[in-house]
């Protein structure tokens, strides 16, 4: 990748890529102490750097070969620089006569306290920087841009009930008011409460300009009889932007389309050092032809600053904190066929595993945990007859990231209870098994 794009305009710390694997805990950690700070490639000039407002500029990596390819005026800018060793364990200034940050102790980066001082004192000891990045103080500065290049024209947002699509929506409607639209597609692939909510939060508290497609059984019918979870997931991902241009092309005058592009999708697209990483099918991606401007207001921000934010604008905790979900949603959680009886059994048994979740008090400890039903049925007995039902799997993984992930010891108790609930209460299941499989070998999802 060519030079990440200018993201913020404000003082910063500038971290540069110089290939370490925690270059992005080290821009969070220094954002969490209230410095703004950015990630880019090592091969951006120092007049870009300059340019960027930079107060400090942080090496982290410290590959020979990459660090060969710095413009040495970097290092003239009179800017002071840190360099954080490839592993994490040596910290010493590359600039020496000029900003001698000099020899430090060695902490590790496996040792958040210690990195974090170290970063606090280069910060505002050496580089003087304020601590002044706040989202109170990102929401002013972004309505204030929104509305600039805005003006009196009209935005699109599709809305998927994610936290990022949301968070947009309701950072852009702060700014714009009824200039935003927003168009919701409930294709049947939610998981319980989950349209309900979406409606009620946008529609209802924050009276937006906002359309709720029902296109639960074009989606249902297009996916009648396919069993194949590459052909299900392209179909649900052409079906949707079908549905979403045909609503669109009904609205009149709008000039921008809203995405909610966070700093995650940028750094993983690629920065010089880092391969391209995710290359999941996003049911939001919308055609490359439709005829918008994009505005992407939160592609500076990390997630849980994206959280932040819409808590700060007043969305529910529901919505703030819901847990990743795949763009094709329950259509790669029902796995073979799938119909309504189905999704509505995976259903059922998802909102039994999320109220117990939550009742144990797991739900912010746990990356993600959701139910499946694999197209399996297994003999049991119930009120002494012999039954022949569906087994459901139920998956609880921690993760950071998605690319890698271990399954959560949820306590035994916990996992009865889901499991005497589901037999209990959702028809057709008569079975309940749980996944004990890493990724990798196995992923995240089923299908
Ligand atoms: P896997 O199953 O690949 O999932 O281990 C990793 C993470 O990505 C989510 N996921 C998706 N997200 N569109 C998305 O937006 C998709 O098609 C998709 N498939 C998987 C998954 O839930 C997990 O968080």
């Amino acid at each position: 990748m060519s030079t990440a794009p200018l993201m913020i305009e404000q003082e910063k710390i500038v971290v540069l890529d110089l290939g370490s694997a925690h270059n992005q805990l080290i821009t969070r950690t220094i954002r969490e102490l209230g410095v703004y700070s950015e990630l880019h490639p090592h091969t951006v000039t120092a007049a870009e750097v300059k340019n960027m407002q930079a107060v400090g500029i942080i090496l982290s990596g410290g590959s020979k070969d990459a660090e060969f390819n710095i413009d040495p005026e970097v290092f003239n800018l009179g800017i002071p620089v840190l360099e954080i060793g490839s592993k994490g364990e040596t910290i010493a200034s590359a600039n020496e006569e000029k900003h001698a940050y000099g020899e430090q102790s060695h902490p590790e980066v496996g040792q958040p306290a210690d990195v974090k001082e170290m970063l606090r004192h280069f910060a505002f000891e050496i580089c003087k920087a304020k601590d002044s990045w706040t989202m109170k103080s990102f929401i002013d500065v972004e309505v204030e841009k929104i509305r600039s290049q805005v003006g009196d024209r009209k935005v699109l947002c599709a809305l998927s009930g994610g936290v990022d699509s949301s968070v947009v929506a309701a950072l852009i409607h702060r700014a714009i008011g009824d200039q935003l639209t927003c168009i919701f597609v409930d294709h049947g692939l939610l998981r319980k409460g989950e349209v309900e909510s979406v409606v009620d939060t946008f529609s209802n508290q924050f009276h937006m300009n906002f359309i709720k497609v029902d296109a639960r059984k074009r989606f249902l019918d297009k996916l009648k009889g396919v069993t194949d979870p590459e052909q299900k997931r392209k179909i649900i991902g052409s079906e949707f932007i079908y549905v979403f241009d045909e609503e669109s092309a009904k609205l009149e005058g709008i000039d921008f389309l809203a995405q909610g592009t966070i700093y995650a999708d940028i750094i993983e697209s690629g920065t010089a050092t880092n391969e391209v990483i995710k290359s999941h099918h996003n049911v939001g991606g919308l055609p490359e032809d439709m005829d918008f401007e994009l505005i992407e207001p939160l592609k500076a921000l990390f997630k849980d600053e994206v959280r932040a934010v819409g808590a700060e604008l007043g969305l529910p905790s529901d919505i703030v904190h819901r847990q990743p979900f795949p763009g094709p949603g329950l259509g790669v959680r029902v796995l073979g066929e799938i119909t309504e009886e189905k999704l509505d059994i995976v259903r059922e048994a998802d909102w039994i595993l999320r109220e117990e979740i939550a009742k144990a008090g797991l739900d912010r400890e746990i990356w993600q945990y959701f139910a499946i039903l694999p197209d399996i049925r297994s003999v049991g007995v119930r009120n002494e007859k012999r039954s022949y039902d569906y087994a459901v799997g139920l998956r609880a993984v921690h993760s950071v990231d998605g690319m890698t992930a271990d399954w959560a010891r949820i306590p035994w108790d916990i996992l009865e209870k889901i499991s005497t609930r589901i037999t209990a209460e959702v028809d057709h299941v008569n079975r309940v098994v749980y996944d004990i499989t890493a990724k990798p070998p196995g992923t995240i999802e089923w299908e």
